[in-house]
């Protein structure tokens, strides 16, 4: 009896011990993991960010990167209200217009604003400040497609470093951007430094960086191009189609997006040619010529899309003589 007693002391005391030991462990982790998370953001506040331009991408972009620790000290447009509106989106910043010389105190400045604007934003901006220090050691980005960094030369003159970095996603807006950008692919070109601060906001974003040629830029974005809009203008043309032949939208939408998402992952397992299915692959033409009829009461302005597509196929099928155009 009195050894189950003390067995049982034992057993307590041993439990306790490990009690506390577990609740040190753990106490030292959670400091651990605080202090890695503290000089995670230590670092990236070191480098304050400016964001000019802030439409969709802009807001989407700057959201993520507060986030992730990344410090947005301004918000800047030509409209003060829109500043403002960017600024309760992205949840920090000081909004200003784009004039204001406050935003030269950042060290970081990501221009989002429209393709047409970047450089003319950027030839203003730059000429703020007096002498070549005001632009030293700050990092320009833009986030246009098809414009390479040297749009921003008018900075590199005064000694900043340049860059570009483009998700290769679509953003139809902000609230769309939180969404898509994270895991997303990101090309980018431009100076050292500004590649090096380029592919960190990757990283935070858990993305992927890849390196395009400036003077390949482009065709990069015309990459982009016919696949995204061109691919929602022919959804849209399908759905027009269904609705014509009384398939009303509630059924189309979600049908159009489960087919064209299976393409793209034959696509992706296949390869273009072996993922390609439908009457061209089969050589039936007597279906194409139907389809041609059908249009050209349907839809007749889409006949010379769809007659280009078709040849399109039957380049990517390697048509023989037997499947050639003058089939139909
Ligand atoms: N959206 C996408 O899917 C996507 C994807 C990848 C890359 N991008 C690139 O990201 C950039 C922004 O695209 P976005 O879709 O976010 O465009 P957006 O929503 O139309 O926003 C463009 C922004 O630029 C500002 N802006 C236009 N002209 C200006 C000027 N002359 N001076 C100052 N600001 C001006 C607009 O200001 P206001 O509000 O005053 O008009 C707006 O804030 C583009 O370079 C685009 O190629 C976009």
């Amino acid at each position: 009896m009195n050894q189950k007693v003390i067995g049982t002391g034992q057993r307590e005391k041993t439990h306790t011990l490990k009690l506390v030991l577990m609740e040190r462990f753990q106490q030292g982790w959670e400091k651990k993991g605080l202090s890695q998370e503290l000089s995670l953001r230590k670092k990236q506040q070191t480098r304050s960010v400016a964001i000019l331009g802030p439409g969709r991408l802009g807001q989407a972009m700057g959201r993520l990167l507060a986030n992730a620790g990344v410090p947005i000290s301004f918000v800047a447009a030509r409209n003060q209200a829109a500043a403002r509106r960017a600024v309760r989106f992205i949840g920090e910043g000081t909004p200003l217009a784009l004039s204001d010389p406050r935003l030269l105190s950042a060290s970081v400045f990501l221009i989002t604003t429209s393709d047409s604007a970047v450089a003319e934003v950027a030839g203003k901006l730059a000429r703020q400040g007096k002498g070549a220090e005001t632009w030293r050691g700050k990092v320009v980005l833009h986030t246009c497609g098809s414009l390479p960094s040297v749009v921003l030369n008018p900075f590199k003159l005064r000694g900043a470093a340049i860059g570009s970095l483009h998700p290769y996603q679509t953003v139809p807006s902000p609230q769309a951007g939180l969404r898509n950008l994270r895991s997303c692919f990101w090309a980018i070109e431009g100076e050292p430094r500004a590649l090096r601060l380029a592919r960190s906001w990757v990283k935070l974003l858990d993305g992927v960086a890849f390196s395009i040629p400036p003077k390949e830029k482009t065709l990069y974005h015309l990459s982009a191009f016919i696949v995204c809009p061109a691919v929602v203008t022919l959804m849209a043309q399908a759905a027009s189609l269904l609705k014509q032949a009384g398939v009303p939208a509630r059924i189309s939408r979600p049908m159009l997006r489960q087919f064209v998402a299976e393409a793209a992952r034959n696509f992706q397992d296949l390869g273009g040619r072996r993922a390609l299915t439908g009457p061209a692959v089969r050589g039936d033409w007597a279906t194409i010529r139907r389809h041609l009829d059908a249009l050209q009461n349907a839809a007749p302005e889409f006949v010379p899309v769809y007659e280009s597509l078709l040849k399109a196929m039957l380049a990517l099928l390697n048509a023989t003589d037997n499947m050639s155009l003058d089939k139909w």
